[in-house]
C-alpha cells in the first residue's frame, strides 16, 4: 500500500497548500487598458449608419485578429456568448412555431437562446463518452418544425460536427456551434466554432482567455454576418437606410456591443490562447496515463481527428467497480486538498423554465441524467503553474483508491444516516 490514512479520516492531506487562483491578466493587458483609458473613448459604437455602426478601433482590431486566428471570414464581437447565441438564433430566422434541437447537458444559455426568440428548445440526449449530441438521437427527434440544431462542444472537445451537419443540410436545418468552452479545439484540422453556420465563443471570466465579459459570433456567410451586426446594435433602425435587400421581416436589435477596453484586453489575451491551452493538454495526457489504471475511473476520451482544450477535465466513475460512491470520492479528494465537483448542470429540461412543458419530464434523456446524478465529476484547471503539482494530484487519487474499503465504509455510514432520518 502506497498511502496511509485518508485525510477525511484524520490522516495528513496529500496536497497541503491550496492552489493559487488562475490569473492570465498581466502587464500587456494593463498597458492595453491604459491606452484606451488615456484615449477617453471607452466605446465608439453609433446606432446609425456610418463607419462606427461597427464599433471603434479596438473592437475592429480585435475582430480582425480573431478572424485571422480562427481562420473564419467574419468574427462579430459581442458582450457575451449568451448575446451571441441569442443573435445567432435570430439571424437564422427562428421564431414562434420553430423547434431547435439542443443537448440538455450544457449551460442554460444554449437553450434559452431559442426561448428568447419565441422558438422551442427540443432536448436530445448525448453520447456518454464525449458528452455531446448523439447524432442518431438527433435524427430521431427531427420534425417538420425543426429549424436549427444547437451543437455544444462541451468541456473543450468538438461534437460530431460532420454527422450533425450531414443530417441538417439536406433538410434545410441550420446548425449553430456553441463553442463557448472550446476555443482553439480542432476538428479534422479546422477550428471548432467555425464549422457550422454560426459559431459562438465566450470570453467570460472563467474561460481560458477572457475579457471579464465578452464573446464572439463567427460565420463564413456574408449575409449572416450582416444580420449579426445588425442584431448587435439596434439594427432595426438602420435596415432601411442600409438598403439591405435580404433583410428578414423583422430585425430586433439589442445592445450586445463589446467595449473598447474589453476589446483591447481581448487582443492581448488572444495572443496567449495557445500558450495557455498547451499545459492543459499536457496535464490531461499525463493524467490519462496515470489515472486510467484506477478501477472504475474513466479519463476524458478524445475522438480521432479532434483535439480537446480541456476547459473542464471531466472524469467518470463507475461506483460498482471502484467500490465507493461519487459523493464519497469528491469529499475524500477535497480533504486531500483537491477540489472536485459532482455532476455538471442539472439536465436543462428539469429547470422550471422548461419543465412546465409536458414533453420535458424526468427520464427524457437517461444518459444525461445518469452522468449528472452518479457518474461524472470534474476538477477545474483554474490553477496557475499547476504542472509541477501534477504528480501530487495523481497521488491524491491513488491514495483514495488505495483506501477504497475505508471509503466504502463512509458510504455505508451515509446510507445508515439517511435511513435513520
Ligand atoms: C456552453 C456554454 N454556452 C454559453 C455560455 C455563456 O457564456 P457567457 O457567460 O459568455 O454568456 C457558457 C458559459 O459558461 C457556456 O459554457
Amino acid at each position: 500500500m502506497r498511502n496511509t490514512t485518508l485525510a477525511i479520516n484524520g490522516g495528513a492531506p496529500t496536497i497541503d497548500r491550496s492552489f493559487p487562483p488562475y490569473r492570465t491578466i498581466g502587464e500587456a493587458e494593463e498597458r492595453a487598458a491604459q491606452r484606451v483609458l488615456r484615449s477617453g473613448v471607452l466605446s465608439a459604437f453609433y446606432g446609425s449608419i456610418g463607419d462606427n455602426f461597427l464599433g471603434g478601433p479596438e473592437v475592429k482590431r480585435f475582430e480582425a485578429a480573431w478572424a485571422a486566428h480562427f481562420q473564419v471570414r467574419h468574427a462579430v464581437s459581442m458582450n457575451s456568448a449568451t448575446s451571441g447565441l441569442i443573435a445567432a438564433v435570430q439571424a437564422l430566422g427562428l421564431g414562434p412555431g420553430d423547434e431547435m434541437i439542443v443537448p440538455p447537458f450544457s449551460m442554460i444559455a444554449s437553450a434559452t437562446a431559442a426561448t428568447i426568440n419565441g422558438a422551442t428548445p427540443v432536448f436530445v440526449d448525448i453520447r456518454p463518452d464525449i458528452f455531446t449530441l448523439d447524432p442518431a438521437m438527433v435524427e430521431a427527434a427531427i420534425t417538420p418544425r425543426t429549424k436549427a440544431i444547437m451543437v455544444v462542444n462541451l468541456f473543450g472537445q468538438p461534437a460530431d460536427l460532420d454527422a450533425l451537419i450531414a443530417l441538417a443540410r439536406p433538410r434545410g436545418i441550420r446548425v449553430i456551434e456553441d463553442n463557448a468552452q472550446a476555443p482553439g479545439a480542432l476538428y479534422h484540422g479546422r477550428q471548432a466554432g467555425t464549422i457550422a453556420d454560426i459559431g459562438i465563443f465566450s470570453l467570460n471570466c472563467h474561460k481560458t482567455i477572457q475579457t471579464g465579459e465578452g464573446g464572439f459570433a463567427c460565420t463564413n456567410d456574408d449575409d449572416l454576418a450582416l444580420r449579426l451586426q445588425l442584431i448587435r446594435n439596434h439594427g432595426e433602425a438602420v435596415v432601411r437606410e442600409l438598403g439591405y435587400r435580404n433583410a428578414p421581416e423583422r430585425i430586433t436589435g439589442y445592445n450586445f456591443r463589446l467595449g473598447e477596453i474589453e476589446a483591447a484586453i481581448g487582443y492581448e489575451q488572444l495572443a496567449k490562447l495557445d500558450a495557455l491551452t498547451r499545459p492543459r493538454q499536457r496535464l490531461a495526457a499525463f493524467f490519462a496515463e496515470r489515472l486510467a489504471a484506477l478501477p472504475g475511473l474513466s479519463v476524458p476520451k478524445v475522438e480521432t481527428g479532434r483535439s480537446h482544450v480541456y476547459y473542464v477535465h471531466a472524469l467518470k466513475l463507475d461506483s460498482r467497480r471502484a467500490g465507493f460512491s461519487r459523493r464519497s470520492l469528491v469529499r475524500a479528494l477535497g480533504a486531500e486538498g483537491l477540489e472536485a465537483y459532482e455532476g455538471y448542470c442539472k439536465p436543462l429540461y428539469l429547470e422550471p423554465l422548461f419543465s412546465n412543458n409536458a414533453r420535458n419530464h424526468a427520464g427524457l434523456c437517461p444518459v444525461t441524467e445518469r452522468l449528472h446524478e452518479s457518474e461524472l465529476f470534474f476538477h477545474p484547471w483554474l490553477y496557475e503553474a499547476i504542472e509541477p503539482k501534477a504528480e501530487l494530484i495523481v497521488r491524491a487519487f491513488e491514495k483514495v483508491w488505495d483506501n477504497a474499503t475505508a471509503l466504502a465504509a463512509l458510504d455505508d455510514d451515509g446510507r445508515r444516516a439517511v435511513r435513520r432520518r
